[in-house]
Order: structure tokens, then sequence, then C-alpha cells
């Protein structure tokens, strides 16, 4: 094997990230506590009788449930993931309530993110009649892409835009799937958005874009990252993480399409890497520079060939810069 086949080897297993880690969070909130045989724990307990079976057989996977009369009232909502069904969302919910219970024994509001794809709310508070998206939780994988970021944030973007609009107009369970196709630099990237299915499609939406929006420097890159909400929540993978096929589908950003045909990467399937890290003296070192052709082939390219393909490393070519070093859109066909 070439070394230029090595290396793209190398990229191409470095897309294949773990996916985001989603261990079960508990948030134990509310003022004051309840206490062991109260009636407030006599309603939360008709809550982890009823609210499971609830869910499960709504046909949007979702139910909300209130309790008994003031002071003692005990509000929940319950939702499980749009790509669920009755007969796993039912035991999701009783396990996250029994699970979330053992941790917050005397929690008057309390909620349980049993992952992925179910969680639950209760509070003496009414925030049923709200949709104040509370107690959000970031998270964001650990692995970075080997894709320029510049192009992989904005593919993620405009994925989770696209998926927030879908979600928005679902009618039934406002929850959507969908995918960046992998490109030529930007590898597949899936993505799901989902709100609770009682809200209304613009507010379903806004929700969405204020989650998008929150979306930490530090996620640039990342294989992996979503928000969870008590109203809305978002996630994306490398990984097509969710049941049954995406409902959108998006191309990459950044193919190499032909400069004199204009085609794009169906027909033209050249594609070059140049790999460039600059030292402290600002002089380009080359790492490495591959092209993938027709046959899949690979080849390392002399300093000169990658000088003339990139006008010799202008700023005008440059895509972006990945884990293995500054990308460069090459401004020739080459056709070895
Ligand atoms: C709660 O009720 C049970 C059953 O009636 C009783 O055995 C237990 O002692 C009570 N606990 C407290 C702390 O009151
Ligand atoms: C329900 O979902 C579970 C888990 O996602 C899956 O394994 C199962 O095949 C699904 N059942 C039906 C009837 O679709
Ligand atoms: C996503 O939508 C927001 C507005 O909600 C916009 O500001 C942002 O530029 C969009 N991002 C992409 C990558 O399209």
């Amino acid at each position: 094997m070439s070394a230029g086949a090595r290396l793209l080897l190398a990229i191409a297993a470095s897309f294949l990230s773990s996916p985001l880690v989603v261990a079960d969070t508990t948030l134990c909130g509310g003022e004051g506590t309840y206490s062991v045989n109260s009636t407030y724990q006599a309603n939360i307990r008709r809550l982890v009788d009823t609210l499971p079976d609830k869910a499960a057989n709504s046909p949007t996977l979702f139910a909300t449930a209130m309790f008994g009369s003031l002071p003692d009232v005990v509000y929940a909502l319950a939702l499980c993931r749009g790509d669920s069904n009755a007969s796993a969302c039912e035991p999701c919910v009783a396990t996250a309530f029994r699970q979330g219970l053992q941790k917050c024994p005397t929690a008057t509001d309390a909620t349980f993110y049993h992952y992925d794809p179910c969680y639950l709310r209760f509070s003496n508070i009414n925030f049923i009649a709200t949709t104040i998206n509370d107690n959000q939780e970031i998270r964001v994988g650990s692995q970075r892409v080997s894709a320029p970021f510049e192009l992989f944030d904005a593919a993620v973007g405009a994925l989770l835009n696209a998926t927030a609009d879908h979600a928005a107009a679902d009618p039934l369970k406002r929850f959507a799937t969908g995918e960046v196709v992998a490109g030529d630099v930007v590898p597949a990237i899936y993505a799901l958005a989902q709100c609770t299915p009682d809200m209304a499609p613009e507010s379903c939406r806004s929700c969405l874009a204020d989650i998008i929006r929150r979306v930490p420097s530090s996620s640039t890159g990342k294989t992996s990252g979503g928000i969870i909400g008590v109203r809305s929540n978002y996630r994306y993978e490398l990984q097509h993480f969710f049941l049954g096929n995406p409902q959108l589908h998006l191309p990459a950003p950044g193919n190499f399409n032909h400069p004199e045909t204009g085609q794009s990467q169906e027909v033209y399937k050249t594609l070059m890497f140049v790999g460039l890290h600059t030292t402290s003296t600002h002089i380009p070192r080359i790492t490495f520079a591959a092209m993938k052709s027709e046959g899949g082939k690979c080849a390392i390219f002399d300093v000169q060939t990658l000088q003339e393909a990139t006008n010799n490393f202008h700023g005008n070519n440059k895509l972006g810069e990945g884990g293995f070093g500054i990308v460069y859109r090459v401004s020739h066909y080459y056709n070895n």
C-alpha cells in the first residue's frame, strides 16, 4: 500500500468516531422537599403507575398529567423519541421514573433524561401550561472530525436548521431526522430534532432555533453533539443513530467540481487533499498530499505540483483547517 493510500485510510478511519456517550441525567430541583407518605408522594406514585402507559399509548408518544389538588398537585410530562414505538416507550419511561426517583427521592421538581429515547419531568409548579424549554443539557462529543472544521460546522448548521424546519412542520410528532450525504471532504452527518408534540409549529421552531443558536464554541469540529431541554432537543452524530431512513438529505459542502465542465462530484470523482502544517516561521511544511481518482488510486505529489495546483498555497484556495492540516481546493484538473 502506498503512503498516500495509508493516509487516506487514516482519514477514512477517523471519520468513524464513537457515538456521543449518553449517560442518564437526573436533575433534582424545586424548592423544598416532600416527606415519606405525604399526599404529594402519593400523587407521584399515581404518576409512576400511569404516565409510562399514557405516553406509550399515545400516537405522539407524549403525555402530560396532573394529579391531586393544591397544595399537593403534581404536574408531569413524558416524551419518547419520535423514532421509538409503544413497546419501547413504555419501559423507557417506567425505568426513567424508577431510577430517577431513587436519585431524587424527595425533590418536588425533577427531570430525568433517560438516554436516549425518552425523558420526563414532574413538578409542583404548573410547567405544562408553558412551553419554556427548562433544564437544558448540552452534550458535546470528545472527538473532532478530520474534515476542515469550517466546512463541517457549516454542514452541521445547515442540517440542524433544515431538520428543525421539518420537525416544526411535522403535524403529529414534531419530530424529524435528516442527513448530510457524505461528500468529498465532509463525512455523512445524521441529525434529529424534536419538540413536545403539543407545541405549535412556530413555537417549536423558535424553541429549536434557541438551542441550535446555543451551540458552544467547544463543539467546533466535534463528531457529535446536541442539546436537550424539556420542550425541544436536537442531536447529531456521524453514525446513523436513529431508526428509519433520514427524512431529508442535504448535499455536503466543499465538494470538488470539475473546473471546466462544472460537473458535480457524481461525475468528477477526483479529489485532492493537501495537508500542510505551518511552522513558527510561517513556511508551510507539507505533510502529505493525496488524490483519490476514479479507481480509488492515491498518489503523493511533489511540492511543485502542489504549488501549481493551489496557486502557490493562495489564501483564496484555502478551504479550511482540519485535524490533518490546512486543506486547499485544487485549481487544476489532475487526471493521473
Ligand atoms: C409510611 O407508610 C408505611 C405504610 O403505611 C409505614 O409502614 C411507614 O412506617 C410509614 N413511614 C413513615 C416515615 O411514616
Ligand atoms: C420498537 O423499537 C425497538 C427499539 O427501538 C425495536 O427494537 C423494535 O423492533 C420496535 N418494534 C416495532 C414493533 O417496531
Ligand atoms: C440557521 O438558521 C439561523 C436562523 O435561525 C441562521 O442565523 C443561521 O445562519 C443558519 N445556519 C446555517 C448554517 O444555515
